[in-house]
């Protein structure tokens, strides 16, 4: 029994992608199970950069099986898309490398659509969606209205599930959003196109098979989207995404039992970012966090937008660790710090007169908060080409202890760029 779950310390984009493709070398199945084309992960292999928005990060490696698993809602355009381009590119040759859950929420251009005019309409209110329908679709769910992508393969039942759909969902459009309304013919015949081109991917029960490889000793990841802090419940309300983004949706997502899983690793980078709105404690804006995004290539790969960037925040890191279990940790982009004279590190917050050290749950109360920073030495060196935590210089290897230690979890992998080779393993995966 060999589950691990890899899910993302802070508020995204922590290099998620990179992790999942480095370890499924030694991962016979990579499950996502919450989420949607709101991810972007990349993964960059022999220069070769392939950013991947529904499909698994395991998907480069022929022998590792991907699935998406019920949890996801599932853009049927972007999916398509992803798997064309995959096959394009020669890399997914067998549709038996990539099942999808016939239990996943269906994904349609009118979550779009409505994701958009909402965010149009809350003007300097918005939330900073990818715009990828992500609530409008888990909205649906939620309300048991959604069609599933099983749905697709019974032409009776998706005709009566899409007309109820859309007679509520043109009202919404036309009356409170004043946009077009969506004709139902037209999409009917696109979704019935889209089943015939995803019928091959087709699983009746992914949880059946992803119990079955766990209980007959294959190793499997389950690949967490987005981040702790962007978690429906425990993240920054409403700041956040419309799925719960912690480990335990892992199990939830997938139709697995918690006893089932062995590892949770949380990635980290070694400095913080977020994209869209909400508080962000430890965010330079300065130049210091112009640096940070142009060094650290902090623009987003699902939306382009640039990242919001500033210091690591071992509070929220320390928090991220209890409400997801994480056993260790990966410290992705350690190369980006190089050329700093001092690096801060958030250890502690200010509110109110006081220093706190847990983070407070509160959205409004977090964007009150002063960060209390420890000033570490910088190096000079670029880590781009080191390939042992031995050759890093001593500065990198004093930042590495102090974090493990402040937050109390090993950690096990530290990465120094975004190729497959730019990793170096301080304690394997699989033990
Ligand atoms: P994800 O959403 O968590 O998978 O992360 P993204 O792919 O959205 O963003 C991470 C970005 O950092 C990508 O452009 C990666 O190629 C890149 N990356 C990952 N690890 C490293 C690293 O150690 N160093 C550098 N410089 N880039 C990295
Ligand atoms: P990966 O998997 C970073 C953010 C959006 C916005 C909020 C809600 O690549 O780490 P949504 O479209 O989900 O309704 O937007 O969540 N967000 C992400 N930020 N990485 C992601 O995914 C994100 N997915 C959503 O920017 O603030
Ligand atoms: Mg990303």
């Amino acid at each position: 029994m060999a589950g691990i779950i890899v899910v993302g310390a802070q508020w995204g984009d922590e290099g998620k992608g990179k992790v999942v493709d480095v370890f499924s070398a030694h991962a016979d199945l990579v499950v996502r199970y919450q989420g949607g084309a709101n991810a972007g992960h990349t993964l960059v292999v022999n220069g070769v950069k392939t950013v991947l928005h529904l499909v698994p990060s395991g998907i480069l490696h022929a022998k590792t099986m991907c699935m998406i698993a019920a949890g996801v809602v599932l853009d049927l355009e972007e999916v398509i898309k992803e798997i064309r381009d995959l096959k394009e590119a020669g890399v997914l040759t067998n549709p038996e490398q990539l099942k999808i859950s016939d239990q996943c929420t269906a994904l349609l251009s009118y979550h779009r659509k409505i994701d958009a005019a909402r965010e149009a309409k809350a003007g300097l209110e918005k939330i900073g969606t990818t715009g990828r329908g992500i609530g409008p679709a888990y909205e649906d769910r939620a309300s048991r209205k959604a069609i599933l992508f099983g749905d697709l393969f019974d032409r009776e039942r998706l005709r009566a599930k899409l007309e109820a759909s859309l007679d509520e969902k043109n009202f919404m459009l036309t009356h409170y959003y004043k946009q077009e309304p969506v004709e139902v013919e037209p999409l009917y015949q696109r979704m019935l196109e889209m089943a015939a081109e995803l019928e091959p991917y087709r699983s009746r029960d992914t949880s059946l098979l992803i119990h079955r490889a766990l209980k007959s000793g294959k190793k499997v990841l389950f690949e967490g989207a987005q981040g702790t802090m962007l978690d429906l419940l425990h993240g920054t309300y409403p700041f956040v995404t419309s799925s719960s983004t912690l480990s335990g949706s892992a199990c939830v997502g997938s139709g697995i039992g918690p006893s089932l899983m062995q590892k949770i690793v949380g990635i980290t980078k070694a400095y913080t970012t977020r994209v869209g709105s909400g508080p962000f404690p430890t965010e330079l804006d300065n130049e210091l966090g112009d640096r940070l995004r142009r060094e650290g290539g902090e623009f987003g790969a699902t939306t382009g937008r640039p990242r919001r960037c500033g210091w690591l925040d071992l509070v929220a890191l320390k928090y991220a660790i209890r409400v997801n279990g994480i056993t260790s940790l990966a410290l992705m982009k350690l190369d980006v710090l190089s050329g700093h004279e001092r690096i801060d590190v958030c250890t502690a917050y200010r509110l109110d007169g006081q220093e706190i050290k847990e983070l407070p749950v509160n959205s409004s109360d977090l964007s009150r908060v002063e960060p209390v920073y420890k000033s570490l030495a910088g190096w000079s060196d670029d880590l781009r080409n080191v390939r042992s935590i031995q050759d890093l210089p001593q500065a990198a290897r004093d930042l590495i202890q102090f974090v493990a230690s402040e937050v109390a979890t090993p950690i096990d992998v530290v990465s120094v760029g975004p190729g497959r080779e730019q990793t170096l393993w301080i304690k394997p995966l699989f033990s």
